[in-house]
């Protein structure tokens, strides 16, 4: 987001290095441009997944299990991995059919459950079943985020942390509707309505960071 690119250089030079299999994960991506997490959002996530230590995590947009698999490999550092279980939904056949290869070759296949489909369908029935999870990632069609928000709070647990990516879309939201191009207006609408709504709602605690492609973090602070 930032166009400080000394900054952004110098923070990347100085970041730890990602395993090998993230690294290829994130090659393919590049490749077969496959829009997934940025750097700095990565060791963000990594840094909130060690602090929060959540067991149940929820993911709304695999792709193909990049920031998934990313999540697992932070959490293995400070707890017992056996115990921690992602449910990530893409609806992309293809997006779904990559990241099973990579989950599979991952060695994580029994943490992660892949749900196949649309997440407004996937997440009724999630709350049909009355599920529930400490951690909730929210990197899908940056559109729908506002018409999750329901379901999404009601999975939450009290203390969960919600995290949201793609919020700031490459500085519009700050724009007047007027100047951004009549395609985007929108979506820029309803991310105004999404930040407005997370920032001012009355269970959650949120603050909005201009990092990567901008990200929110989000408690649940009543139930
Ligand atoms: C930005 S990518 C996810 C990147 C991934 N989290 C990562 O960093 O590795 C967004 C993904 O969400 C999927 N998606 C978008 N809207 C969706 C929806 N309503 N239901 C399920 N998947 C959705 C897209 O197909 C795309 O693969």
């Amino acid at each position: 987001m930032k166009e400080n690119n000394s900054m952004s250089q110098y923070l990347g030079y100085i970041r730890k290095e990602n395993s090998l299999f993230i690294q290829q994960i994130k090659a393919y991506a590049k490749e077969n441009h496959v829009p997934i997490i940025k750097d700095d959002m990565a060791s963000l996530m990594t840094v909130l997944l060690q602090m929060a230590k959540p067991f149940r995590i929820l993911e709304i947009g695999t792709a193909i299990g990049y920031s998934t698999i990313l999540m697992m490999q932070a959490l293995e550092e400070v707890v017992d991995i056996s115990r921690v279980k992602v449910t990530t939904i893409e609806r992309d056949d293809q997006m779904v059919n990559q990241a099973r290869k990579n989950i599979h070759q991952s060695g994580y296949e029994n943490q992660i459950h892949q749900i196949h489909g649309d997440a407004t369908d996937v997440l009724q029935e999630l709350c049909r079943k009355q599920e529930q999870y400490d951690f909730i990632f929210l990197d899908a069609a940056k559109g729908q985020y506002l018409t999750f928000l329901p379901d999404v709070l009601y999975l939450l647990k009290k203390q969960g942390t919600l995290v949201s990516d793609n919020v700031l879309q490459q500085g519009d939201v700050a724009r007047s509707r007027f100047n951004v191009p009549r395609r985007r207006r929108t979506i820029h609408q309803r991310m105004r309505q999404y930040l407005w709504e997370i920032n001012h709602h009355k269970q959650l605690s949120t603050t909005v960071l201009d990092i990567a492609d901008g990200a929110t973090i989000s408690i649940k602070i009543q139930e």
